[in-house]
């Protein structure tokens, strides 16, 4: 949790304890390359990280190719890790380009990795954003918002998985309106269900979709982190811009088992207005922080709800969300309104995000926009370090 040194509170502007080194660079473990998969301090990318007394943190990151698009989220990554450490004030990066020697190190490590992890098959494309919805108590939300961002951003053309993860209180396939059950494919993997919205598609996947005899092993809980690796692993997913999970709620041990087998997840957490869930929120923020999974931004739900006479009524206090937000250091990506509309929505299967005016609609439509914007696809990996494989194994190939 971010505090604030007592120094700083008197006007002072040295902080007695910066974080130590060890910090620094247990922060920047977790970024992780998403294409190499493995952190960028193993990779050899962290060429110098300093914390000053005045609480500024410079840091240098050789990249494989500078103009690669996936480096502003491993820049975003850096900033926001560095910048939750207790102490710092800001974070100043340099990025610069990987000599040969760099490159050849990186190159060698990545192979071993690759080697280490050869028994885990991760069937999804690297350019696709894994997007995990949590929240550190039920009942907050979660799985309306994960549902109704699933559908706004399919209607702008994305096409979005979604992992119903929250086994024991699973809710996505009414939520969404979908039945049935999941198919496998030829190479016995399940194959999501899917389902058209606009220009986009949703590929969903759900203990709701599994036989009777497989959910009552789960309820039981002797499948349940067994079932959980499956939708992570052996789901045939093919194309993908996102992967929306949503997560077990708290900060027990199926979420953190969960949170550590995601590296390559960025968190959105849920929370409502009142103070005292900001609170419980944090808690699953910081167990997050602990699995090195980042932290980009905090959903308000149950907003305060403006009647048809432009009033407005805030029902459940205010603040949450932004105190929340401040403690960590991400911002508030989303207010969703409190309205009743959304409680028929989810028991008929009709996701309010379908419709095209209202105050819950265009919450999720402006959420679905901004997440397309700070935590974009990547449209052209061709030209990172997938090339610079390629460039080295056809050099390796011709000597
Ligand atoms: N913004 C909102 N306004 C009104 N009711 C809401 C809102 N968000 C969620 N709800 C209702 O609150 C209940 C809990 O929501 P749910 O998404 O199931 O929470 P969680 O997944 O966190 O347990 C549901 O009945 C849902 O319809
Ligand atoms: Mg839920």
């Amino acid at each position: 949790m971010a505090q604030i040194p007592a120094g700083r509170l008197m006007g002072v502007t040295t902080v007695d304890q910066g974080p130590s080194r060890d910090a620094l660079l247990d922060a920047l473990r977790g970024v992780i390359d998403p294409e190499l998969g493995d952190n960028i301090v193993d990779l050899g990318m962290v060429r110098s990280v300093d914390a000053h007394a005045d609480g500024r943190v410079e840091v240098e990151i050789a990249l494989t190719i500078a103009a690669c698009p996936l480096r502003g989220q491993i820049q975003d990554d850096v900033t926001t890790r560095l910048g939750a450490l207790p102490g710092v004030t800001s974070v100043d990066m340099r990025t610069g380009s990987m000599n040969a020697e760099e490159k050849s190190a990186l190159m060698s490590r990545a192979r071993l990795k690759a080697q280490e992890d050869k028994a885990v098959t991760v069937d999804f494309p690297v350019t696709a954003r894994v997007l995990a919805i949590a929240s550190g108590k039920g009942g907050v939300g979660k799985s309306s918002v994960t549902v109704n961002l699933a559908v706004a951003l399919a209607r702008l053309g994305f096409v979005v998985g979604l992992i119903d993860a929250d086994i024991s209180g699973f809710s996505i396939p009414r939520m969404i309106g979908l039945d049935g059950r999941l198919r496998g494919d030829d190479d016995r993997k399940m194959l999501p269900m899917e389902q058209k919205v606009g220009e986009g598609l949703l590929k969903v996947v759900s203990k709701g979709f599994l036989a009777d005899e497989e959910k009552a092993l789960m309820w039981r809980g002797l499948i349940h982190h067994r079932a959980l690796q499956q939708f992570l692993e052996d789901v045939t997913w093919g194309d993908l811009d996102y992967r929306l999970i949503d997560m077990p709620p708290g900060t027990g041990d199926v979420p953190m088992g969960l949170a550590r087998m995601l590296p390559r997840a960025e968190v959105l957490v849920v929370t409502t207005p009142p103070i005292a869930a900001q609170k419980i929120a944090g808690r699953a923020a910081d167990m997050f922080r602990r699995a090195h999974v980042r932290v980009a931004g905090v959903v308000e739900n149950m907003t305060a709800f403006e009647c048809e006479h432009g009033e407005l009524y805030a029902l459940f206090g205010e603040g949450g969300g932004d105190r929340l937000a401040a403690e960590i250091g991400v911002p508030v990506v989303g207010r969703i309104p409190l309205h009743p509309a959304m409680v028929g929505s989810g028991d008929e299967g009709k996701p309010v995000a379908y419709g095209d005016d209202g105050p819950l609609a265009q919450a999720f439509t402006q959420l679905a926009a901004r997440v397309a914007r700070d935590i974009a696809p990547v449209v052209d990996a061709a030209s990172c370090t997938a090339r610079l494989i390629d460039d080295i194994e056809r050099r390796l190939g011709e000597a």
